[in-house]
């Protein structure tokens, strides 16, 4: 069995740390298996899983993590904090808790689940500020190795960059051929924030597009495959999900080859603007 462990690439964040550019998305609504998490990691040398408390599955998480026997050290997990958690107090409970939860030390990297805040009163801006300032002192403490923040858009990420002192290491949006937010991708290199995709499949809606299933054709390759490779070219931490061992396998495969600049292009051209998760646009 070819495994991955060897072959996926690590990419810095500003804090030095790396983080593997494939990690296996894990979701609420039929999407865990406990059984899929252990064949990644044991069988395709998968080392990043991403997770939130969202999803409700972090104690099964930390379950098939210890089973697995890969050391702890050796994992990247991300996990994240829910708006009904933020506040300064609220959300370093909420990480406390999710490391229990997880049976973890410590997380590698702790996100903002969602620039809304939620809080009747407040506005957004002055409880996300808060709320990053907890998420600073966990980085401070080694609680979360890394932190970062999920659908914000640049307006989000220039308060917090006023507010705080941190910038976020990561951004996690959603990234695929349909949604390409060029202007939010220029801003996180340009401020040094690690740029992370979400829903590299468009939820499965790309696979049947006939110019990613053209590409497949040409290169030999899946129209999964072709979608995780696009996003990896681009340098894009990209975190595919399936429940499924054969499709976990194949989506782990897409370091043996490589898109030429025209396809790349090609891909590059299909943004249409739509969502298959949410769209923070309207979100102040
Ligand atoms: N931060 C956020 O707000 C946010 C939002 C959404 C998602 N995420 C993260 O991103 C991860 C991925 O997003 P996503 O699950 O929404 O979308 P996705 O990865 O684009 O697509 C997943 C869907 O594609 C199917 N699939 C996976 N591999 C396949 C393959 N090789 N061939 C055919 N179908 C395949 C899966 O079904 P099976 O499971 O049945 O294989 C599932 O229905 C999530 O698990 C989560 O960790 C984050």
């Amino acid at each position: 069995m070819h495994s991955i462990a060897t072959s996926c690439p690590k990419v810095s964040l500003s804090n030095g740390l790396k983080i593997p550019i494939i990690g296996l998305g894990t979701s609420h609504h039929g999407g865990y298996s406990h059984d899929a998490i252990l064949y990644a990691l044991r069988e395709c040398g998968v080392r990043h899983i991403d997770t939130a408390k969202r999803y409700g599955c972090e104690e099964q998480l930390g379950k098939a993590l210890r089973e697995s026997g890969v050391h702890r050290q050796d994992l990247w997990v991300t996990t994240k904090l829910w708006p009904g958690d933020y506040g300064y107090d609220t959300a370093k409970q909420a990480c406390h808790d999710s490391c229990s939860r997880l049976g973890v030390e410590y997380i590698d990297l702790y996100l903002m689940h969602w620039p809304d805040a939620m809080v009747p009163g407040r506005s957004n801006r002055e409880v996300r500020a808060e709320t990053w300032r907890a998420l600073e002192e966990l980085y401070e403490e080694g609680v979360c190795r890394a932190i970062g923040v999920s659908n914000f858009l640049v307006p989000h990420l220039q308060q917090l960059k006023e507010d705080c002192s941190l910038v976020p290491q990561i951004n996690q949006v959603e990234y695929h051929p349909f949604q390409q937010p060029e202007h939010l991708l220029a801003y996180c290199r340009q401020e040094g924030i690690l740029f992370e995709g979400y829903c590299p499949l468009a939820k499965g809606q790309a696979l049947s597009h006939p110019v990613i299933l053209q590409l497949a054709q040409k290169y030999g390759r899946t129209p999964s495959q072709i979608c995780i490779r696009w996003s990896v070219q681009n340098g894009v931490v990209t975190i595919p999900k399936s429940t499924k061992k054969e499709r976990i396998l194949e989506n782990c495969q897409v370091f043996g080859f490589e898109l030429e600049g025209v396809d790349m292009a090609t891909l590059g051209s299909m943004h249409d603007g739509r969502h298959m998760s949410w769209d923070p646009t309207h979100v102040e």
